[in-house]
């Protein structure tokens, strides 16, 4: 802050050293009324361009010989005031009515913050990748709202395929002057981000790939038109299906505990060739059989199989390395919500969805 600077002084007998240490004085009592704290420090005891600095640099030196003790004296008499005022200085301290105003209770029970948790879906889905994260997978993402090329027809699926339908598959409105190719729809599975991947990066891959994927299904204990995927993709130099095996087989002792077998029944997928259902050995009655596993013994969980070459040839129109001669590579894809329910016993998968506190905050 800029100081006025002190008067000069010329004449130093009492009367005139009386007369402007007076004014000094009256000066630093009303500033002291009306400054804040520490505007009152810096204009009287700053160390540079305080007030009283000022006084002992000007006063005290220019003083003739005989008139030095009294300006020390009254110099010093200046200060203490200063340093006294500085004490009272408007904003120097509580009052007493001001403290009680601000006065909080201790003794009461403060306000209780809930702690957020992760919603069992989410969870699910960071375990079930954390198991293929430790296997040297990374992990990628792709739009919910897909095109029809990403979705269907990348993915090998013939023109009149059935999940191409509206029936099944939930599609974005005022499509239809667009080619089919380039049609928005919601994702019905997240294997269009193997080809999004693939198109990004030459082999080896090694991705899994957790989503929201939407289908145009009624909902009933075990649907929901809104669920969600983790899907896994490998390709690399001799992937062969006894390292789609032994990789599944791992994931799932790893998710559902060391005991759990697993068995892998002929299945169909456009994607994939050979294709596959993973059952597990049912982890309610170790395999002896229930009302879980309908008596079988077993429980149908994931879709896999050796990644078709008619896959490959659409990731090789922009990465040549994909060429189904040289490569080869295994997919997989697994509902969060089913392995979620099997996980923690929840029997209807709307409660996943309901945002009940109640259920929810059970695996808080
Ligand atoms: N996309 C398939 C589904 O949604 C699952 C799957 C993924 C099957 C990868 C094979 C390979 O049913």
């Amino acid at each position: 802050m800029a100081n006025e600077a002190i008067p000069n002084l010329t004449a130093f007998d009492e009367a005139a050293l009386e007369k402007a240490f007076t004014a000094l004085e009256a000066q630093a009592r009303s500033d002291a009324a009306s400054l804040e704290k520490e505007p009152f420090r810096l204009k009287w005891l700053g160390r540079k361009q305080g007030l009283l600095n000022e006084v002992s640099d000007q006063w005290l030196k220019a003083a003739p010989p005989e008139a030095k003790k009294s300006v020390g004296q009254r110099f010093k008499t200046l200060k203490e005031l200063a340093e006294g005022l500085l004490e009272q200085a408007s904003g120097a301290g509580p009052t007493d009515a001001s403290l009680k105003a601000e006065a909080i209770d201790i003794t009461l029970p403060g306000t209780q913050r809930l702690t957020g948790a992760e919603h069992p879906i989410t969870r699910t889905m960071n375990e079930i990748v954390a198991v293929f994260a430790a296997l040297g997978y990374s992990v990628g993402v792709g739009p919910e709202v897909e095109t029809d090329f990403y979705n269907f027809e990348c993915m090998n699926f013939p023109p009149g395929h059935p999940a191409r339908d509206t029936q099944d598959t939930l599609v974005v409105a005022n499509q239809e002057r667009k080619p089919l190719r380039d049609r928005l729809l919601l994702r019905t599975h997240t294997s269009p981000v193997q080809m999004r991947t693939m198109e990004q990066q030459p082999p080896p891959v090694r991705i899994v790939i957790p989503g929201k994927v939407h289908r145009n299904d009624a909902a009933d204990a075990t649907h929901s038109p809104i669920f969600h995927q983790v899907e896994g993709l490998c390709v690399d130099t001799n992937i062969t299906f006894s390292d789609l095996k032994g990789t599944l087989d791992h994931a799932m002792k790893a998710l559902f505990g060391s005991s759990v077998k697993t068995r892998f029944f002929p299945s169909f997928f456009p994607f994939t060739e050979p294709s596959a259902d993973v059952q597990i050995s049912c982890i309610f009655c170790g395999g002896k059989g229930c009302r879980k596993c309908k008596d079988s013994g077993w429980i149908e969980l994931l879709g896999c199989g050796m990644v078709d070459p008619a896959v490959f040839a659409f990731a090789a129109e922009k990465q040549p390395a994909y060429d189904a001669k040289k490569i080869s590579g295994f997919a997989f894809g697994m509902g969060v919500e089913r392995i979620a329910m099997m996980k923690y016993g929840i029997s209807e998968i709307g409660s996943l969805f309901a945002g009940d506190m109640r259920f929810l905050g059970q695996f808080a």
